[in-house]
């Protein structure tokens, strides 16, 4: 065989293969992990250290390289963006992270977005980005509840889980995800409701679907507005007004809801007792601070689920007060902040905590 039919051959026979490797490539999603830190990136000291431990620690290239399992799912890229607990994020690291997702998912070159987070703020992280970012491609939420130092760490599973959503086109347009323990939440109902277990996230109306082994099983889909069908839109927000939660309880006292007024306080966040009732010894002030132009918001304390109506506990139309529905408080600080960024008006308020 002459060396030009030879070197002929051997050209055809990489273009194959070169054109092979691509087509597999392209076949599998592109998929950016933004890592963020919490104790799916935690260390302890010894293998039965599941409590005990250091968050944030591990960087996002090892957590990647320590699932080889994901290359086979989806095309990863990591970036650490932060590396801190969660529960020191501050407005400005939300608004970052939101930001640096903007960007990304107008990337054609990206099919998807996980973010992994501390577990203790990541229910308003994800009810954050549900309300601002103008995307159906799946950006799922993931965090962990044992360090991967640890003996059955969870991170790994909930990690390779949230890849594979992300990837995968019947996440899409479904809003922002959280993958924890095999189920899929909704961004915004999703909370951990206990801080011991590897189950510690639940949805109070129940979680969308659950992921076996890379595939996605829906069982419902979320019914309030959120990511495109939102009316705010992260790259129009550069600060979130100042709101804060007062927790009550027996002999609860205004000291704390006068000391967030005095602070700058937009809105205070009642964290009630029930349905959302108000102590008749704090009546009186919480009236005073609405008319000082302060926005009372009725939230409920009670786990997995308050239900807040309006004029049910309090007559919110002559007080001029809003309901969180059945938002509990820390999601309602997160969607009074995003709602202050376009409305001060109580009614246009009320409307959003209907519609989000
Ligand atoms: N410090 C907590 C945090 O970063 C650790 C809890 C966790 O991530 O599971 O949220």
């Amino acid at each position: 065989m002459g060396m030009n039919r030879m070197r002929r051959l051997i050209a055809v026979f990489a273009l194959t293969v070169t054109v092979g490797v691509l087509a597999f490539a392209q076949a599998k999603p592109n998929v950016v992990i933004i890592a963020t830190g919490g104790t799916i990136a935690g260390a302890g000291a010894d293998a039965t250290n599941s409590a005990t431990y250091q968050a944030a620690k591990v960087p996002v290239d090892q957590l990647i390289a320590g699932i080889p399992q994901l290359s086979a799912a989806a095309n990863v890229k990591g970036e650490q963006l932060f590396q801190i607990a969660s529960e020191s994020f501050k407005n400005e690291h939300l608004l970052t992270l939101g930001k640096r997702i903007a960007v990304l998912v107008k990337q054609n070159d990206v099919d998807g977005i996980v973010v992994t987070h501390g577990t203790d703020t990541l229910e308003e992280t994800a009810y954050f980005l549900n309300l601002v970012i103008h995307s159906e491609k799946p950006i799922v939420i993931v965090g962990a509840m044992r360090p991967g130092t640890a003996m059955s760490a969870d991170g790994m599973l909930n990690l390779y889980n949230a890849v594979t959503v992300a990837g995968s086109k019947d996440a899409r347009g479904k809003g922002v995800l959280v993958t924890m323990n095999d189920e899929i939440n909704s961004g915004r109902d999703v909370a951990k409701a206990i801080n011991i277990k590897t189950e510690a996230f639940k949805s109070p109306w129940g979680a969308l679907g659950m992921v076996v082994e890379g595939k996605n099983y829906w069982f419902r889909l979320p019914a309030k507005r959120h990511t495109v069908n939102s009316e705010f839109d992260i790259e129009k927000i550069n600060s979130l007004p100042r709101v804060e939660i007062a927790y009550a309880s027996g002999n609860v006292s205004d000291v704390a809801y006068r000391a967030f007024a005095d602070a700058g306080a937009k809105a205070i966040i009642h964290a009630a007792t029930g349905n959302g009732s108000v102590s008749n010894t704090l009546v009186p002030s919480l009236v005073e601070l609405r008319k000082k132009g302060i926005h009372i918001i009725r939230s409920s304390r009670v786990d997995s689920g308050g239900f807040v109506l309006r004029n049910a506990e309090q007559p919110d139309d002559k007080y001029d007060w809003i309901v969180a529905h059945d938002l509990n408080p820390q999601k309602a600080r997160i969607l009074a902040s995003v709602a202050l960024t376009s409305t001060n008006d109580s009614k246009e308020l009320q409307r959003i905590f209907w519609e989000y």
